[in-house]
């Protein structure tokens, strides 16, 4: 079943909101969805109503060789929620290295989650590079790239457009999954954010998936701790994310087009 990871070489762009609001937006749509938490900060539990003083979590368990099953937490949206829990710095770089160095002590469990039936696993990434992202990218349906209308993701755009974000090489263009970008943030009032918002359009093309407007509706919905599609229902901001989810769901579905005829490729000898 499919993963969709939700990343960005930059911090501070958007990542745990979209990650909540698609997570949110599927099951709506009537998937099964787990949201899982990656980033040490433990923000995501925030947008589904986790109180700030519940410092439970999984990944602050994985060391301990704790059972998923046993964190996930139904919330009000429908949504099984994964909270990462609370860590101090020491212990989040002790659990990054661990990962680093054995990647399927995440791997494990992740593949466990997606080998559930008909369940889509929405994960929210820590900003930049990380072990957590080398460990789940060779399990990922797609990769979501959250970036901001400005000069400081711009000129991030050609490490992200030429695949550099996720690896090098042909390795990583063999291993890597498809990778999409949305921007978030964008000021209808700003004439320089729209001008960004339409350079960054016209570079991409259809690896932009979406655009989310910059509105209060936002962290209001954080402040108040429920998902904006419940929030502010009618916010602009709202609904550039449903036609957001719209637009990635498709792409979280198993593909079902029929294999190329035989006679169009040379053979494979010995496995094909
Ligand atoms: N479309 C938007 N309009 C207005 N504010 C927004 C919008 N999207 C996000 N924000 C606000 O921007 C801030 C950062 O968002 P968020 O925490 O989701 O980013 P992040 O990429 O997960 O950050 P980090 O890299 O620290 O994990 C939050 O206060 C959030 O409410
Ligand atoms: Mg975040």
């Amino acid at each position: 079943m499919p993963l969709l990871l939700v990343a960005s070489p930059k911090g501070g762009v958007g990542k745990t909101t979209v990650s909540a609001g698609l997570a949110d937006a599927f099951a709506r749509a009537g998937r099964r969805v787990i949201a899982l938490d990656l980033d040490p900060q433990n923000a995501l539990r925030l947008h589904f109503g986790v109180p700030v003083q519940d410092h439970t979590g999984f990944v602050v368990a994985l060391p301990r060789g704790a059972d998923w099953r046993a964190f996930l937490r139904p919330t009000e949206s429908g949504v099984l929620l994964l909270p990462h829990g609370g860590c101090d710095l020491r212990s989040a770089l002790d659990l990054h290295a661990a990962i680093g160095r054995e990647p399927d002590l995440l791997a494990a469990p992740v593949r466990q989650m997606l080998a559930e039936s008909g369940t889509i696993v929405v994960a929210d990434l820590p900003p930049g590079a990380s072990p957590v992202l080398a460990a789940l990218a060779p399990l990922a349906s797609l990769v979501l790239v959250v970036l901001l209308p400005d000069s400081a993701s711009t000129a991030l755009l050609p490490e992200i457009s030429q695949g550099r974000f996720l690896g090098r090489g042909t390795l990583a263009a063999l291993g890597a999954p498809p990778l999409y970008v949305v921007l978030n943030q964008v000021d209808h009032a700003s004439a320089l954010s729209r001008r960004t918002a339409e350079a960054v359009a016209r570079h991409l093309g259809p690896r932009l998936l979406g655009a989310i407007a910059r509105e209060d509706s936002v962290p209001e919905a954080l402040a108040w701790q429920r998902p904006l599609l419940r929030h502010a229902p009618g916010s602009a901001a709202a609904r550039d994310l449903a036609d957001l989810s719209a637009a990635v769901l498709p792409l979280l579905q198993p593909t079902t087009a029929p294999a190329p005829a035989a006679a169009a490729a040379p053979p494979i000898l010995g496995i094909g």
